[in-house]
């Protein structure tokens, strides 16, 4: 046997796929399927059920396939499904084959946006499509380049760079065939893509170069050969070293001398021996994100855009889609060892991911401070933005950019930001921004929120400031994903693997570290020395605070059971810091129960929406205790008065709340940290409003957690 091939069963194989799709279900969960080598060469088996992974796994369980058989060399794949071009349906279901023998057969995250001409001109052509979906355009017309040159075929690679150039729109494809049996071609273009490596002794090297051979050279030679003793390895090295990138800081770069270069190359082969020089038997996980092969292995590395690898016989290349001319591309991709515990992706003693993530909250607000404030001396550190801290300071505003809870967690620490830095500060969805073409500047700093760091529109929105020469910070709790990786600088906010697909500890946590940037921007301002203690006391109180709110749950329970339940409407109403909570709490609760409920700020009443109060029209007033109390007292005074019953979120011992309301007790604390105590018991009524209502309440319908299309 190859020594690098690893021997499996093919019970083992489909259990990996299985249990890997069920990790990462909460990405989309539409319809889910797999498909496998079959008994023969180029043969392949396939799997696919309409709805959740635990329809496909009983369908696995109850068909006749021969577990059993076991494998030298493998490649399956396996995908589950957020629709977009076309409804749930065993045809639309991923993988997807280029014809009945599956010749070709592609499973693909993102949207192609010129499939629709593609499958004109394939249909013109001869080819015939099972489904309505964007991603069997892509293996038919990987098929129709293949079958086009008969009398020189292209490697796989070669094979799936022509094809990509012919797309547009966004994508993570890996491909699979019968004509390159136990070879994989994976690609991303906007769409998150990682690549596990599993291997039982520790590898020589961590990382993998990037091979830089533009077109024309690499159709002409295998650059596999080169590790391979090939006798004309140097010539080969110089070729490849013509058609290098300039990239002068990169030691593999035009500028590097042909020694250096060779050096780089063998470092590809290096890294899957043992440190004794031997080759390893090895397993690659192919992913699109962590939680689907941590298991296995917390070894991985991240694509970039652009990036395609291929993967075969133990060994993994990475090459280029196309020249770079714009952004310096690095040339080696790092094996990183991840920091994800298995029991972070499981729900434990929790009937929901997002019922385990709001009880998180009082450890993941102290992971998001870890090592970062310092409560005797009232010192905060990011270490990510230390060397930027200048930039930021001299920068003519900042513009916070984000979609979704990610854009409420910036709205909540706006006014904070403004008063500790002085700096005016601008929140921006991401999707408005770019329809805008809003005009940006070398010295905007723009700040990039999101837990999962792959937001298309995020995304689209960061490299528009990018190309305009802006500073770009990401504030990210996914380590490794697009967003952290491409902005010059950052924060990580440490909140751990965010499932649930209502956001929620992600939500407390990059208020925190946005709370914190904006401490650490204003450290030498002595006239907001006394502001600061203040506040950094308040953070010091805040875990025990969202705990004493936690406890709370029961009688929010009975709210959601009670009042609340069945109701078609909910108003969130108040102002100030607390504006940013309506429209979260709105948010969460029309996302998973379905509920139309809306976010309101109370200053607005009067210019609209008190038309919608009387005594049918549910309402929640946010009434905690700050500088704007009085005002929030009189917006109760006006709904009251239209005979609104609303419940009060107000602190513990407040003795002005009108005597006979229903309210909702927390704890008092600073100004600008009250809501993250506020959301909380907002964050539990949608919970609470969902399981009532039966419904699935970490998969809402049609939303997925990652959005990773535009
Ligand atoms: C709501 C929710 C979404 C996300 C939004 C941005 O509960 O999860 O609104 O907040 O899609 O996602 P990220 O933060 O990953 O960029």
């Amino acid at each position: 046997a190859h020594p690098a091939r690893v021997v499996q069963d093919r019970k083992t194989i489909c259990e990996i796929l299985v249990n890997g799709l069920a990790r990462q279900e909460y990405r989309g969960y539409d319809s889910a399927g797999i498909g496998i080598d079959g008994d023969k060469p180029g043969e392949m088996f396939f799997f696919k059920e309409v709805g959740k992974v635990a329809g496909l796994r009983k369908k696995i369980a109850e068909s006749n396939i021969d577990t059993s058989k076991t494998f030298l060399s493998q490649v399956s794949i396996a995908h589950t499904r957020w629709a977009t071009h076309g409804p749930p349906s065993i045809a639309n279901c991923h993988p997807l084959k280029s014809d009945p023998k599956a010749e070709f057969t592609v499973v693909h995250n993102g949207i192609v946006t010129n499939a629709a001409a593609l499958r004109l001109l394939l249909q013109k052509r001869g080819y015939k499509f099972e489904s309505d979906t964007d991603t069997e355009a892509v293996a038919i017309l990987t098929k129709y380049i293949y079958d086009s040159q008969p009398d020189k075929r292209p490697s796989f690679t070669e094979l799936v760079k022509t094809v990509l150039k012919e797309l547009e729109g966004s994508f993570a494809f890996v491909f699979k065939s019968s004509h390159y049996p136990n070879e994989a071609v994976t690609a991303r273009r906007g769409s998150p893509l990682l690549i596990g490596v599993k291997t039982e002794k520790k590898l020589k090297v961590d990382f993998v170069d990037v091979e830089f051979a533009t077109e024309g050279e690499s159709k002409s030679m295998d650059t596999r050969e080169c590790f391979r003793g090939n006798p004309n390895f140097v010539n080969m090295i110089n070729m490849i070293k013509m058609s290098f990138l300039v990239a002068p800081t990169s030691p593999g770069g035009l500028l590097a001398p042909p020694s250096q270069n060779a050096n780089l190359m063998r470092t590809q082969s290096r890294a899957f021996m043992s440190e004794d020089g031997m080759p390893l038997p090895i397993e690659f996980f192919v992913a699109s994100d962590a939680s689907a092969i941590i298991e296995h292995t917390k070894r991985v590395l991240y694509l970039e855009d652009d990036d395609i690898a291929h993967i075969a016989e133990g060994e993994l290349h990475i090459h280029r889609l196309r020249r770079t001319d714009g952004p310096q591309v690095a040339s080696t991709r790092t094996i990183e060892t991840l920091e994800i515990e298995l029991a972070e992706i499981m729900k434990g003693k929790f009937d929901h991911f997002m019922q385990k993530e709001i009880y998180e909250q009082p450890e993941s607000v102290v992971n998001t401070m870890r090592g970062r404030v310092n409560f005797d001396q009232n010192v905060i550190t990011l270490g990510g933005l230390r060397a930027y801290l200048p930039i930021i300071r001299r920068g003519r505003r900042i513009i916070f950019c984000a979609c979704g809870t990610s854009y409420h967690s910036a709205i909540a620490t706006r006014a904070i930001f403004e008063e500790l830095t002085e700096i005016p500060v601008t929140v921006e969805l991401a999707s408005d921004f770019l329809d805008r073409k809003t005009p940006i500047f070398r010295d905007d700093v723009c700040v990039f929120v999101s837990q999962s760091g792959e937001t298309a529109d995020s995304i689209l929105a960061m490299r528009y400031c990018l190309e305009r020469g802006a500073l770009c910070v990401g504030v990210v709790n996914t380590v490794g994903s697009t967003i952290s990786r491409e902005t010059h600088c950052g924060v990580h906010i440490n909140a751990g693997p965010e499932i649930g697909v209502a956001s929620t500890k992600a939500y407390t946590s990059q208020y925190i570290a946005l709370l914190m940037m904006a401490l650490q921007l204003s450290e030498d301002r002595l006239s907001m020395l006394e502001r600061r203690k203040q506040i950094i006391e308040g953070l010091h109180a805040l875990p025990s605070q969202i705990k004493t709110v936690l406890d709370g749950d029961r009688s929010l329970q009975e709210l959601a059971g009670g009042v609340l339940a069945n109701q078609r409407s909910l108003l969130i109403m108040g102002r100030g810091y607390q504006y940013a909570t309506c429209l979260e709490g709105a948010l969460k609760i029309k996302e998973i129960s379905y509920m139309h409920s809306e976010g309101i700020l109370a200053g607005e009443l009067k210019h609209g929406p008190l038309a919608l109060i009387d005594e049918n029209m549910p309402v929640i007033i946010i009434m905690t205790q700050d500088s704007l109390y009085p005002k929030v007292q009189s917006a109760y005074a006006q709904i009251t008065a239209r005979k609104a019953q609303p419940i009060v979120v107000c602190n513990e011992n407040d003795l002005d709340i009108p005597k006979g309301c229903k309210t909702i007790r927390v704890p008092k604390t600073v100004d600008c940290l009250q809501g993250l105590l506020n959301i909380i018991p907002l964050q539990l009524l949608s919970y609470h409003l969902a399981v009532k209502n039966g419904f699935d309440v970490d998969f809402p319908r049609n939303l997925a957690k990652s959005v990773t299309t535009e």
